[in-house]
């Protein structure tokens, strides 16, 4: 018998007492022991009593279970910072094992937590972290392992992926989707998180960290969200054979890794570009593998709660086996982070200029000068003395392309930067 400490039955916590209740047999069988809930931490005693947990296994203060020796595992699902951390960290220097699904706090404290774990030879799996349901950490960690991995491109965040969706393919303003986003439960009540990029930099921050064994940290992303995204951006996307998807990007270039998370121009045809609604997906690119796409759902009550009970079953299973911390911390390098100048991509450009003769020669003037080559121009519109231009360049230097914008915004031709993506794929 393996007995459980549930530390948070909200979404995910309550899934996984639902899912371990429904598969029991499966996951014995499985696991080759069964597998109990013996106490569940809890504010909401309410939450519990709903889903079937006896009021007897209901504990108000964390020693109830971190000081019991018949618990075996401590499943942190409340989320956050603290005192999750000082919680997990306790958890395990009294040996036990943990699952989390706590992306926030992997990616800030990966490495403390790893270290205690490995000091007190314990396991620590984490899967559900990133992308929900999708496997994706075990198997970059255990499958792909032979592999050189180059990059890692998600769509990791199922709130935007809705909102740019419904944007593009019903020509809807983005306050209004946001909103719907809301009503059906897929954005946080306070979506600034999932829209301003930073869920999706968490996220990414852990798959790099795995993905080049070198630890990034969220510090070390650079994050733009979705919503400076407009419809008419979507629709030139779409004349120029492009969609949006807001993309948290791993690469590693010469040695050197970039972590990054913005809205990105991929081409029609490009695997991404067909994750539509409140999907997530990762695409993997490994020397030996090439490439691979996971696919699914990447969050929820059920799908979560998937993954969470996957990382269980494989701590039963070492425990069967009187193994632990088989699989622990990968990250045995220390790799430079590049920083968002130092990035070489294309890119879109929208602003609108005064329409009269010379204009086009003096803004190619300005980005011949920063060594920004221009791939293609149109002119859209044309109101009041005023033409809107979209711009794509070829493959240039971030800062070169900034460097640019920053002379065009002082010159009196130009009325506004109205928006730069960065083209992907
Ligand atoms: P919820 O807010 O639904 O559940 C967390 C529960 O823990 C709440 O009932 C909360 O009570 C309780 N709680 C929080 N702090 C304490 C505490 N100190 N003592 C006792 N109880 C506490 O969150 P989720 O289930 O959605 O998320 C859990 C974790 O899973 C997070 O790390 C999240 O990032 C991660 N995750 C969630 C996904 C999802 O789809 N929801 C997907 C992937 C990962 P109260 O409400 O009173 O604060
Ligand atoms: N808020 C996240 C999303 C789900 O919209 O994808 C939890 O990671």
């Amino acid at each position: 018998m393996i007995n459980i400490g549930l530390l948070g039955c909200g979404t995910v916590g309550g899934g996984v007492v639902k899912l371990l209740a429904k598969n029991q047999e499966i996951i014995a069988k499985k696991t080759g022991a069964e597998i109990m809930i013996k106490k569940v931490l809890e504010r909401d005693q309410q939450k519990c009593l709903q889903i079937g947990i006896d009021h007897s296994m209901i504990v108000s203060r964390v020693e109830d279970i971190i000081d019991d020796d018949a618990i075996d595992i401590v499943v942190e699902l409340i989320g956050g910072i603290e005192p999750a951390y000082s919680f997990i960290t306790a958890a395990m220097n009294k040996g036990k094992h943990v699952v989390t699904a706590n992306k926030d706090l992997i990616a800030i404290k990966g490495k403390e937590l790893f270290d205690t774990a490995q000091a007190n030879n314990v396991d620590f799996y984490f899967e559900a972290s990133v992308a929900g349901g999708i496997p994706i950490i075990y198997p970059l960690k255990q499958s792909l392992a032979g592999n050189h991995i180059e990059e890692v491109i998600g769509i990791l965040n199922g709130t935007t992926n809705y909102i740019l969706t419904k944007m593009s393919q019903e020509g809807r303003d983005y306050n209004e989707v946001l909103y719907e986003a809301q009503a059906l439960g897929y954005a946080e009540s306070d979506p600034t998180a999932d829209v301003g990029g930073l869920d999706a930099a968490r996220k990414i921050a852990i798959l790099s960290s795995i993905a080049f064994n070198s630890r990034v940290t969220l510090d070390d992303v650079y994050v733009e969200g979705i919503t400076a995204i407009t419809p008419r951006d979507i629709q030139y996307a779409r004349e120029l054979g492009y969609v949006v998807k807001l993309l948290a990007i791993a690469k590693e270039v010469d040695g050197k890794i970039q972590a990054r998370v913005h809205p990105a121009f991929i081409p029609f045809n490009h695997p991404l570009a067909f994750v539509n609604d409140v999907f997530n997906a990762v695409f993997v690119r490994g020397d030996a593998v090439g490439e691979i796409m996971h696919y699914g759902r990447g969050a929820g009550e059920m799908p979560t709660a998937s993954a969470v009970l996957g990382d269980i079953i494989e701590v039963g299973r070492n425990m069967a086996y009187h193994t632990s911390a088989r699989i622990g911390c990968t990250c045995y390098e220390e790799k430079v982070i590049l920083t968002i100048s130092e990035l070489n991509a294309q890119y879109y450009i929208r602003m609108t200029v005064t329409d009269r003769p010379g204009v086009l020669a003096g803004i190619a003037g300005v980005f011949g000068n920063n060594d920004v080559s221009i791939a293609s121009v149109l002119q859209k519109t044309s109101r009041e003395n005023m033409a809107e231009l979209i711009l794509i360049t070829h493959t240039v230097k971030e800062k070169d392309l900034q460097d640019s914008l920053t002379v065009l915004k002082g010159m009196s031709i130009v009325g506004e930067i109205n928006n730069v993506v960065r083209l992907e794929g």
